[in-house]
């Protein structure tokens, strides 16, 4: 296993920059998500990686080793792609072991070692028949046995399980996790599914138009997006965002909406400088954070306009005054119905503030104030 950097790598094709300098540090035996919006330059890095592209400028090291303009077959490295790539004439004994083909492994090698890489991903009685004659879940894991048949430095992923249904994917998703602990493999893995990347990476770089726009653990990502991009990216439902205009008043903050109500912050730092920039600001609160109240402090009010039932909890979605929705999960106890008036409540903890750039205020005390 190994490390890989990149140094400051942009990718241009034509007057059009798919990535951006982007300088990104994955660790020996991290599984580092690329998370982001189609076209936002994440297959592209990828492939980079894999030397299937040139970056335009920058360097991409592996294992501390300068491989820019290196070939793909000397980089050591495995790729499981989007669409499987798995060879249809070929059986599924000899897709797996084609790696080894190529490198000239005898017969029986091959052979043994197809079998038993199968076996871990429970298609070992599937060998000797062709893609076309098994399920779409099957090729998925056989073509991730291709990539783990032969020892690589690192293994790269594009969205492996966007073409199963949901049930699959959940599964495979923990078949993911639990090989990657089990391994300590360094991976680096694409995917638009904000939940996949919660459940499988140590680090997640979320992406937006061709840069890194935050690189950081789950957790983190999830309690302090550093961006409003990051906060609409993350969470399902994602976090609630509602503009306000902040007022200082001595060495206190007042914020005003309208059918918002919040009890005055303290002026910290943050608040200071983001203030000096204008007075507009947003909020945002997480949809758990919410619940139905009738207290007027620290609210949010406006009518019900949805109420999505999913078993022991609800999704309640309100329409505020200037038409814009949020969105709270609460118990389905909690009866409320559709077109009713309504507040949701929220803890002042809760509040994640951005400035008018759309850029998280940190609170006092957290590192870098
Ligand atoms: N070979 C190419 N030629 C021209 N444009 C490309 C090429 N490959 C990718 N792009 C463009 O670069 C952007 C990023 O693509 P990609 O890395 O595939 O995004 P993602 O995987 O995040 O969806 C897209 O706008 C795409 O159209
Ligand atoms: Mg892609």
């Amino acid at each position: 296993m190994a490390s890989v950097e990149f140094r400051s790598v942009t990718k241009s094709f034509g007057s059009f920059t798919a990535v951006d300098h982007v300088d990104l540090s994955i660790g020996d035996g991290e599984f580092v998500c690329l998370l982001g919006p189609s076209g936002c330059g994440k297959t592209t890095s990828l492939r980079m990686i894999a030397g299937l592209e040139t970056p335009s400028s920058g360097q991409i090291l592996i294992g501390g080793d300068d491989v820019t303009g290196l070939h793909p077959k000397d980089r050591q490295i495995s790729m499981v792609f989007q669409d499987y790539a798995l060879y249809p004439h070929m059986n599924i004994a000899d897709n797996i072991a084609y790696p080894l083909k190529v490198r000239g492994e005898s017969q029986e090698k091959r052979h043994a070692r197809a079998q038993e890489v199968a076996g871990v991903l429970k298609i070992g009685d599937l060998l000797s028949r062709l893609p076309s004659q098994i399920s779409g879940g099957q090729q998925q894991r056989t073509s991730l046995a291709r990539a783990l048949v032969y020892p690589s430095r690192v293994y790269l992923f594009d969205e492996p399980l966007s073409n199963l249904d949901a049930k699959l994917r959940l599964e495979a998703r923990g078949f993911l996790n639990h090989l990657q602990r089990d391994m300590g493999m360094t991976a680096i893995y694409v995917t638009h599914d904000q939940a996949e990347a919660m459940a499988l990476a140590t680090r997640i770089a979320v992406m937006d138009r061709g840069r890194i726009v935050q690189y950081a653990p789950p957790i983190e990502i999830y309690r302090r997006p550093a961006t409003t991009f990051v906060a609409n990216f993350v969470g399902n439902p994602p976090m609630n965002l509602v503009p306000v205009t902040a007022r200082a008043e001595g060495d206190s903050v007042r914020l005003s909406a309208d059918g918002v109500t919040l009890a005055p912050l303290p002026l910290s730092a943050g608040l200071k400088a983001a203030l000096a920039a204008g007075p507009t600001l947003t909020l945002g609160v997480r949809p758990e954070h919410l619940s139905v109240t009738e207290e007027a402090d620290n609210s949010i009010g406006g009518k019900l306009f949805a109420n999505e039932n999913m078993g022991p909890e609800s999704l309640v979605t309100m329409e505020r005054p200037d038409a814009s929705r949020v969105t709270a999960r609460i118990f389905t106890d909690d009866h409320v119905e559709v077109g009713e008036t309504v507040r949701f409540g929220f803890a002042p903890e809760h509040v994640t503030l951005f400035d008018g750039a759309g850029t998280r205020i940190p609170r006092d005390g957290e590192a870098g104030l």
